[in-house]
C-alpha cells in the first residue's frame, strides 16, 4: 500500500513503517558512495575547470567554495534530513512531514521543479558524456601521441563539427544511463564505481603531477588561489552559486531521495560534510591538472565548454605510457559521469511510476527517448545552429545557443530555486524538534546550521537572483 492513496494510514504510521519495507543502506559507506556517485560527474572535471577560466580565477574559486560551505552543505544537510525523516521519495515524504504541521502539499513544487531539471540537465549532460566517449577512442587509438596544441584543439574541433558523431556517442551514453535506470541495477554500479573513483583520483593526481614538471604550475596556483575581485562580475557570483548547486547534485530532491536510506544511527552533518570535501577536492585537482597546461601552451583559460578536451589529451599526449593513461581516464570519466546521468534520470522514472503509474521500463523508455531528442538541440547548438540565440534579443542572453541557455536556466535558476525551497521547508516548516533531532548536533552548531538555513541561505540565493535579473 503506498501511503500517497491511504487515506487511514496515520502520518507516524507510515513514517514507521516506511524505512523497514523500503531497505536501509548497507552502511554509512554506501551512502557516501551514491551521493559521491551522483555530486562528481562532468560537473567537476569538465564544469568547474571552465568556468573558472571564464570567470577570471581566483575571485570566482573563492566565491565558489563560500558557495559550498555556506549554502550548498547546509542545503545538501537540509535535503538528507527531509528524506530521511520522511522515509519516502522526495515528493511523499515532503507531503507527509507538511500534512503533519497542516501546510498545503504545494511542496508538491520542489518534485516538479526536480523533474524539470534533471530532464533539461541530462539533455545536455548525455551529449557532454558522449565527448567523454568519444576520447576513449582518441586516446586508445594513439592519436594524441606528440600531438602539438593545435593538433589536439582541432581534433576538438572536427568533434563538435560533425553532428553524426556526436548523435552517436550521445546516444550510446544515454543508452548507458538507460540500461541502468530500466534494470534497476544501480547497486551494482555504485559498488564497481567504489573502485573507480579511487581510481579516477589517482589518475587526476598523475595529471596534476605531469602539470607540475611540464607545465606553468605556479602560474596555474596563483590563477586559482590568488583572488583579483576586478575580474569578478555579479553574474560570475551566479554561476559560482548555481555551480554549487550542479556539483553537489542539488535543489532536485536527489539527496533527499538518497536521504530516505540512510539509516537513523549515522550523522547527516558528517556524511554531507564528506560527500562536499570529496567533490570539492575533485574539482580543484581537475583546476589544477588542467591550468597549467593551459598557461604553458598559450591557451586561453577562458576557451569554454572545450578547456579539458583541449588541455588533458595534451598532457596525455606527451606522457610517458599517456595513450594508456589517457584511455583510462576517459573511461573512468565516462563512469563518473554515467553514475550522475542515472541519478538525474531515476528521479524522473520514480515520478513517472508514481504518478502515472508507468511501469519502470516503459517510464525509462518513454523518459530517456524524449531526453534524448531534447538533447539533439544541444549538438545542433554546437554547429549547425551555432549562431542561433533564441532569446538573444534580452541582453542576458546575449549570444546564448540553446545549449548555453539549458545550461544557465537549469544551474543558475532552477537548481537555487529548488534549493531555496528545501531551505524553506526545513527552516520554517517543519518542525524544529523533528530537524533538531533528525540531525543530533551539538547545541551551537546546530544553532549554527539553523540560522544559516532559515536566514542566510534564502536570503543569500535571492539576494543573488534579484541583483542579477536588474
Ligand atoms: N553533480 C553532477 C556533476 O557534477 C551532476 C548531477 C547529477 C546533478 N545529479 C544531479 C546536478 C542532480 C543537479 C541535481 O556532474
Amino acid at each position: 500500500m503506498s501511503v500517497s492513496d491511504s487515506g487511514s494510514a496515520t502520518y507516524s504510521e507510515a513514517l514507521e513503517g516506511s524505512n523497514a519495507k523500503r531497505g536501509l543502506w548497507s552502511s554509512r559507506l554506501a551512502f557516501i558512495l551514491a551521493a559521491t556517485g551522483s555530486a562528481v560527474g562532468l560537473g567537476n572535471i569538465w564544469k568547474f575547470p571552465y568556468i573558472t577560466g571564464e570567470n577570471g580565477g581566483g575571485a570566482f574559486v573563492l566565491v565558489y567554495l563560500l558557495c559550498i560551505a555556506a549554502v550548498g552543505l547546509p542545503i545538501m544537510m537540509a535535503e538528507v534530513l527531509i528524506g530521511r525523516r520522511g522515509g519516502h521519495s522526495p515528493v511523499q515524504s515532503l507531503r507527509l512531514i507538511a500534512e503533519r504541521d497542516r501546510l498545503k502539499p504545494a511542496w508538491r513544487m520542489v518534485g516538479a521543479v526536480g523533474v524539470l531539471a534533471g530532464f533539461l540537465i541530462l539533455s545536455f549532460y548525455s551529449v557532454i558524456g558522449g565527448w567523454a566517449v568519444s576520447y576513449v577512442g582518441t586516446a586508445a587509438s594513439g592519436q594524441l601521441v606528440g600531438q602539438s596544441a593545435e593538433a589536439v584543439g582541432a581534433i576538438f574541433s572536427n568533434l563538435l563539427g560533425d553532428p553524426l558523431t556526436l548523435l552517436l556517442w550521445h546516444t550510446v551514453f544515454m543508452a548507458l544511463v538507460m540500461f541502468v535506470v530500466a534494470k534497476g541495477v544501480r547497486a551494482g554500479l555504485e559498488r564497481a564505481v567504489s573502485i573507480l573513483m579511487p581510481g579516477l583520483f589517482v589518475l587526476l593526481l598523475i595529471a596534476v603531477g605531469y602539470a607540475m614538471t611540464s607545465g606553468e604550475f605556479g602560474r596555474a596556483v596563483s590563477f586559482l588561489f590568488q583572488p583579483d575581485f576586478s575580474k569578478l562580475s555579479t553574474s560570475g557570483i551566479l554561476v559560482a552559486l548555481g555551480h554549487a548547486f550542479f556539483t553537489l547534485s542539488l535543489g532536485m530532491a536527489v539527496m533527499m531521495a538518497y536521504g530516505s536510506y540512510l539509516p537513523k544511527n549515522v550523522s547527516i552533518a558528517k556524511t554531507s560534510m564528506a560527500v562536499s570535501v570529496i567533490d570539492t577536492g575533485v574539482a580543484l585537482l581537475a583546476g589544477l591538472a588542467i591550468f597549467p597546461i593551459v598557461f604553458a601552451n598559450g591557451l586561453e583559460p577562458g576557451a569554454g565548454p572545450g578547456l579539458i578536451f583541449q588541455t588533458l589529451p595534451l598532457a596525455f599526449g606527451q606522457m610517458p605510457m599517456g595513450s594508456l593513461f589517457g584511455t583510462l581516464f576517459f573511461v573512468l570519466l565516462i563512469f563518473a559521469a554515467w553514475t550522475s546521468g542515472i541519478s538525474l534520470l531515476e528521479p524522473i522514472v520514480e515520478w513517472l511510476e508514481e504518478r502515472k503509474g508507468m511501469n519502470r521500463t516503459a517510464s525509462t523508455l518513454g523518459a530517456g527517448v524524449v531526453c534524448w531528442a531534447l538533447g539533439i538541440a544541444s549538438i545542433l547548438s554546437l554547429n549547425l545552429w551555432s549562431d542561433f540565440a533564441p532569446l538573444g534579443s534580452i541582453a542576458m542572453f546575449e549570444g546564448k545557443t540553446i545549449f548555453d541557455l539549458l545550461d544557465f536556466f537549469t544551474a543558475n535558476i532552477l537548481l537555487p530555486l529548488g534549493g531555496l525551497l528545501v531551505a524553506v521547508f526545513a527552516g520554517w516548516v517543519m518542525s524544529r524538534e523533528a530537524v533538531e533531532k533528525e540531525l543530533a548536533l551539538s547545541g551551537p552548531m546546530f544553532r549554527l546550521w539553523y540560522l544559516t538555513i532559515r536566514y542566510f541561505t534564502p536570503v543569500a540565493v535571492a539576494a543573488v537572483f534579484i541583483y542579477n535579473l536588474m
